[in-house]
């Protein structure tokens, strides 16, 4: 099985007229990884995965599943299935006879076709239902039936945009480790658009961060989290993410709001710089910034804390054990190792 469900895209760009969706987008993804497309909404992750699914034919550039140039293959010969945000499951037919419509177009047996679709439908949790309407089923029982109508023919990519986006908060998160633990036993690669950078994280592999068009940086999501390489992807990473706060750098050292920080950076001379500090990153201290506690959100085991330091609004995330009361004013502080450079023009890392 080695090869199977392997994946590049290459200098891929999408128009809409004058307008680029895609400017340009180049990835790989390894059989059987768990690949999200992350980014704010509107920056091409769709785009992207339509491509991917035939659904959509890019402008420039090649699609290669496989090592086979699929760009311009047909979506029914690509061998992928797919789950949307909306489930799309045919409301006049059964959960059985949802999930049997892939291989009834497939022109599978019929007697192969019952088994199949009991053992999917085991998967997901939903071999009860059955019998029953779509319209009769919650949403998350829905969305199982696609998945299952998804998994039942063993596709060799498995595409799925936003599909936890309609649950409530409780459903998605139970769901989320499942379809982990699912793509997990199927050891099918999995591309998953999402806007919600705790979904990708928890769920993926590896990840692309897109941003306006373009992919800003591929990584494991903790390399993401721990080396930002652009303001954008620090401020978009991170619960609460990353504060960027405007500073002078000097030989080592940057000065916010008239007091020094140690920072790892080996970059001689003075500049100015933007500098990003993750909200878990910060600690209380004898010495540090000296800031005033606008507002506190406690979170029961952990708190966020709104700081004012001399005009910069910072937020800073504490233990249940050390959190200080509203109005108090306290010094915070960060390791040198704790403190990301950007550089303000190309808003890229330093
Ligand atoms: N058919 C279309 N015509 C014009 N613009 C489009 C069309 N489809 C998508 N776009 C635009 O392309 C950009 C990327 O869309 P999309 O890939 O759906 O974003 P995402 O999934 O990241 O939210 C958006 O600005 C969107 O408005
Ligand atoms: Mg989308």
């Amino acid at each position: 099985m080695s090869g199977r469900g392997q994946v590049s895209f290459r200098d891929i760009v999408k128009m809409h007229g004058e307008f680029a969706a895609l400017r340009g987008v180049s990835f790989d993804i390894k059989p059987g990884e768990f690949f999200a497309l992350l980014g704010p909404s509107g920056s091409g992750k769709s785009t992207t995965l339509r491509s991917l699914a035939g659904l959509d034919a890019p402008t420039a550039g090649r699609v290669f599943i496989d090592d086979k140039d699929v760009t311009f293959t047909d979506a029914r010969d690509r061998d992928i299935a797919m789950v949307f945000q909306s489930y799309a499951l045919y409301p006049h037919m059964t959960v059985a006879e949802n999930i049997a419509f892939p291989l009834e177009m497939a022109k599978l047996p019929k007697a192969k076709i019952g088994p199949a679709v009991q053992d999917a439908a085991r998967k997901v949790k939903i071999e009860h239902l059955l019998d029953r309407k779509p319209g009769q089923l919650s949403g998350g029982q829905q969305q199982r039936c696609a998945l299952a109508r998804a998994i039942v023919r063993k596709a060799r990519l498995f595409l799925l945009d936003e599909p936890l986006s309609n649950l409530d908060a409780k459903l998605r998160l139970e769901t989320r480790a499942e379809l982990k633990k699912l793509q997990r036993s199927l050891g099918v690669t999995a591309v998953y658009v999402t806007h919600d950078q705790e979904e990708a994280m928890t769920l993926a592999d590896r990840m692309a961060v897109f941003m306006a068009g373009e992919i800003q940086q591929v990584g494991t999501p903790a390399d993401v989290f721990a080396r930002p390489n652009s303001i954008d992807i620090a401020g978009f990473i991170g619960n609460p993410p990353m504060n960027l706060i405007p500073a002078h750098y000097a030989d080592g050292d940057v000065l916010i709001a008239g007091h020094r920080l140690k920072t790892t950076a080996a970059i001689p001379g003075e500049r100015e710089v933007i500098v990003g500090l993750r909200p878990g990153s910060l600690h209380i201290a004898a010495d540090g910034l000296k800031a005033r506690v606008d507002l506190i959100e406690d979170l029961g085991d952990t708190a966020v804390l709104d700081l004012d330091c001399d005009g910069t609004s910072i937020r800073m995330r504490v233990g249940d054990h050390d959190v200080p009361r509203e109005g108090d004013t306290i010094c915070v502080t960060a390791r040198p190792q704790d403190i990301h450079l950007f550089d303000p023009a190309t808003r890229k890392r330093l």
